[in-house]
C-alpha cells in the first residue's frame, strides 16, 4: 500500500509513521470461555484495553449477545463472537494472545484438583486447536487446577509439535493481587504500591508469598506472618465459601487476568522491564513447572528471573510445596499419557 503513495511532506510522513505504529501495535486477543463468570468481566476489561484491535469471544454458546453488547462500547477494538467446537478455529485465527478462563469452577468443600478430569478435556481441546491455528500465540490459562492444567497443555502441544515453553503461562496474578491487597490493608498503604513476589503454584500450600521480599518492608511476628500467608493461600476458598455454591472468584480473577494480558500486550509492543509472576516451565526448583517472576518480551518469556533469597520459614515452605506441586504435575501428565 505504501509503495503507491507518491512523495509526501515531512508532517504527512510523521502522520503515516504514527498511523503505521498504531496498526503494528494492534493485536487480536481471543478469550476462550468468554460467556462464563470470569469470561464476561474479563472480556469487558479487555474491550477497554487500547492495545487490542480485535477481541474474539469464544464459548460453547451465548457469545453473540455478549459481543453485541460489548461492541457498543466506544473503544477502538472490534468484537467478534464464536460458538461451539466448530467455530473454535475461526475464533483463534491469527490471535496473538489466547486467554482461557474456560472450565468448571469448584463448589464449597472441593479442592481445585477435583476439577482435573473435567477441565483437562477443555484445556486439551483448546491446546490442540491453538497448535493448528495460532501456534505462535501467547497462551494464558486460568482454568483450574492451574498446577496440573499447564503441564497437560504442554504435553498436548508437544504431541502436536507446537510446544514453546516461552509462550505458555498459568495465570497466578490473582495470588499477587490478593497479597498486595491484604498487605496494603495491614500497612495502611495503597495496595497497588505494595510489591511482593508470589511463587510456587496456584493452590493452597503451593502458593508461597515471599513476605521477606515485601516492599514496603513488612514487620510481623511469626504468628501474624503465618496468619497472613494462610489468608493468601486460602483466599480462593474464602470466596468459594462466601459464594455458597455459586462458584468461585470471577471478578477479582477477571481483573487479575486482564492485568496479566495487559503485561503481555505491553511486552508484545516491545516495552522493556515487564515482569509478572506466572506459572511456567522452569528450572528454578525441583518442580518442572513453577510460578515465579518472569521478564516478558514480544515472544513470551525473555528470562526466568532468579529467585530472591528466601528466609528460613520460606525455605521450609518451599520444600514442602514442591512435593504437592510435583504430585499435581504428575497427575496431570499421567492423564495425557492415558
Ligand atoms: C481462585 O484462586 O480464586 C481461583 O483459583 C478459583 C478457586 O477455585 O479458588
Amino acid at each position: 500500500l505504501l509503495k503507491h503513495i507518491p512523495a509526501v511532506s515531512r508532517s504527512s510522513q510523521q502522520e503515516l509513521s504514527s498511523w503505521n505504529l498504531s496498526i503494528t501495535r494492534g493485536v487480536k486477543v481471543a478469550v476462550v470461555g468468554a460467556a462464563g463468570g470470569i469470561g464476561q468481566p474479563l472480556s469487558l476489561l479487555l474491550k477497554l484495553n487500547p492495545l487490542i484491535t480485535e477481541l474474539s469471544l469464544h464459548d460453547k454458546s451465548d457469545t453473540k449477545g455478549i459481543a453485541a453488547d460489548l461492541s457498543h462500547i466506544c473503544t477502538a477494538s472490534t468484537v467478534r463472537a464464536f460458538n461451539g467446537d466448530t467455530e473454535l478455529v475461526c475464533a483463534l485465527e491469527s490471535a496473538s494472545i489466547v486467554v482461557v478462563p474456560a472450565g468448571m469452577p469448584r463448589k464449597p468443600g472441593m479442592d481445585r484438583s477435583e476439577l482435573l478430569d473435567v477441565n483437562a478435556n477443555v484445556a486439551s481441546t483448546v491446546a490442540r486447536a491453538v497448535s493448528n491455528v495460532c501456534p505462535s500465540a501467547l497462551l494464558a490459562f486460568i482454568t483450574n487446577p492451574v498446577n496440573a492444567i499447564v503441564p497437560i497443555v504442554a504435553e498436548v502441544l508437544k504431541q502436536e509439535d507446537a510446544y514453546d515453553p516461552k509462550r505458555l503461562f498459568g495465570v497466578t496474578t490473582l495470588d499477587v493481587v490478593r497479597a498486595k491487597t491484604f498487605i496494603g490493608a495491614l500497612l495502611n498503604v495503597d495496595p497497588d504500591t505494595v510489591r511482593v513476589p508470589v511463587i510456587g503454584g496456584h493452590a493452597g500450600q503451593t502458593i508461597l508469598p515471599l513476605l521477606s521480599q515485601c516492599e514496603p518492608e513488612l514487620r510481623l511476628d511469626a504468628d501474624k506472618k503465618a496468619e497472613l500467608v494462610s489468608r493468601i493461600q486460602e483466599a480462593g476458598t474464602e470466596v468459594v465459601k462466601a459464594k455458597a455454591g455459586k462458584g468461585s472468584a470471577t471478578l477479582s480473577m477477571a481483573y487479575s487476568a486482564s492485568r496479566f494480558v495487559n503485561s503481555l500486550l505491553r511486552a508484545i509492543n516491545n516495552e522493556e522491564d515487564i515482569i509478572e509472576c506466572a506459572y511456567v516451565q522452569s528450572t528454578l526448583s525441583e518442580a518442572e513447572f513453577f510460578a515465579s517472576p518472569v521478564l516478558l518480551g514480544p515472544a513470551g518469556i525473555k528470562k526466568n528471573l532468579e529467585l530472591p533469597p528466601l528466609d528460613e520459614d520460606e525455605e521450609e515452605r518451599l520444600d514442602s510445596l514442591i512435593v504437592q506441586l510435583n504430585k499435581e504435575i504428575t497427575d496431570g501428565v499421567k492423564l495425557v499419557a492415558c
